[in-house]
């Protein structure tokens, strides 16, 4: 199997280009004046959408909890100046460890939907997790923001020929990585949004497969009654050129039969607490993920990272590139591609801020010895390989 990463052709990719300016630094100061602005322009339906979680919500309160348990060690006069956040993963060149999540539903939240999301990655030199339910198709995304459209997030169920040829369109627009999400099938059981019931557009987010989003998800959970299997993942695996992310892992067992497939990245995730409610929070099966599989393929991380300090402690427990889900959306819906903008830009600055007081000076040296918590983790970064 041909297993060349193609390089995105990536510009702009400094720090530099990350930095907020003081004018909009006054517009959406914070991160919680973005979720202000976020609600106030989405209607009750669709914030509940966006913020709500599975069932009763625990797994989704715990995503937040878990980085409350762990707290950060002050290394004052540690001679840091410059702080580096360049890194690599997959052969992308990215300014800064933060990506914008796929989330399938980016138009309900602003007409410029992924490629408002996209540009705005773009223009902060990293790179889109580009989701395949969509209002805008791959090759329309990958044209509006070729610097950043580099992985496209594809689903693990419906027809295999399918897959291929998605994983075919992507390769020839230019995506770098293919994202395979495991965990979304059967949905999971949302009380909050079933109460709510935001009535999507007809014709919204189907662009890659030309029908209505509710029909594809219906079809997609009708064929994922008969999910793939990890030898149908395996198989798929070795038919297509690009190297594959699992997506929604949460156990060391998931990671490493994910390994076993032939993956070359596990993105440790519960999808944000929309699942499986109940099931523990990504932070904390983070270590043992990385103890299991992290010197054999790289580590993404999402769900509940919703500041710059929240991706530090999640970079120090052995993620390589920290995925921002929500956060990105109510960026999006509070000011299209510049709040998308706004919102990358506080995160990775408050990651600057915080690596530089914590002595940090390069994202790739980040490790445990910053952390103190009720269980500190023997496993580091060391074995991952950056
Ligand atoms: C409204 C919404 C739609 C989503 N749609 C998708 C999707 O189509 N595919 C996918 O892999 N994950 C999807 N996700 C999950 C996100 O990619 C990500 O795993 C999750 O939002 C991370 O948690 P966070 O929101 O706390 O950052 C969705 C999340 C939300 C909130």
């Amino acid at each position: 199997m041909s297993r060349a990463v193609r390089q995105t052709p990536h510009q702009d990719r400094t720090a530099e280009g990350i930095r907020t300016p003081p004018s909009e630094r006054r517009r959406l100061a914070s991160l919680s004046e973005l979720e202000s602005a976020a609600r106030a322009a989405l209607g009750k339906e669709a914030w509940t959408y966006l913020d709500a979680g599975a069932g009763c919500e625990t797994t989704l309160a715990e995503n937040r909890a878990a980085f409350d348990r762990w707290h950060l060690l002050p290394r004052p006069l540690s001679g840091v100046g410059e702080v580096r956040t360049t890194t690599e993963f997959l052969g992308l060149e990215l300014a800064t460890p933060l990506v914008t999540g796929p989330v399938g539903t980016y138009s309900a939240f602003h007409a410029g939907g992924d490629v408002a999301v996209a540009r705005a990655a773009q223009r902060c030199g990293t790179a889109a997790i580009v989701p395949v339910l969509s209002s805008y198709s791959l090759e329309e995304t990958a044209a509006a923001a070729p610097g950043a459209a580099g992985i496209f997030q594809a689903l693990a169920s419906g027809s295999e020929e399918g897959f291929v040829e998605l994983a075919h369109r992507a390769q020839a627009a230019g995506y770098a990585v293919i994202c395979l999400t495991i965990d979304a099938y059967p949905r999971g059981v949302r009380d909050r949004i079933a109460s709510t019931g935001l009535e999507l557009p007809e014709d919204a987010f189907a662009a890659n497969f030309g029908g209505d989003i509710e029909t594809e998800i219906g079809r997609h959970i009708e064929l994922g009654r008969d999910a793939w299997s990890w030898t149908t993942v395996r198989q798929l695996i070795d038919e297509i050129d690009l190297p594959v992310m699992i997506k929604g892992v949460l156990t060391p067992e998931t990671a490493e039969a994910a390994v076993a497939a032939g993956a070359r990245a596990v993105m440790v995730s519960n999808v944000g607490g929309r699942q499986l409610d109940g099931a523990p929070s990504s932070l904390e099966q983070l270590p043992d993920i990385v103890d299991a599989v992290g010197s054999a393929v790289r580590i993404a991380f999402d769900s509940g990272v919703r500041r710059g300090t929240d991706a530090l402690k999640a970079l120090a427990l052995g993620a390589e590139i920290i995925s921002l889900g929500r956060t990105i959306a109510m960026g999006l819906a509070a000011g299209g591609e510049e709040g998308v903008v706004a919102s990358l830009k506080l995160v990775h600055e408050e990651l600057v801020t915080s690596m530089a007081l914590c002595g940090i000076g390069d994202v790739g040296t980040i490790d445990t010895s910053i952390l103190q918590g009720a269980t500190r983790p023997t496993i580091g970064n060391q074995g991952s390989p950056r």
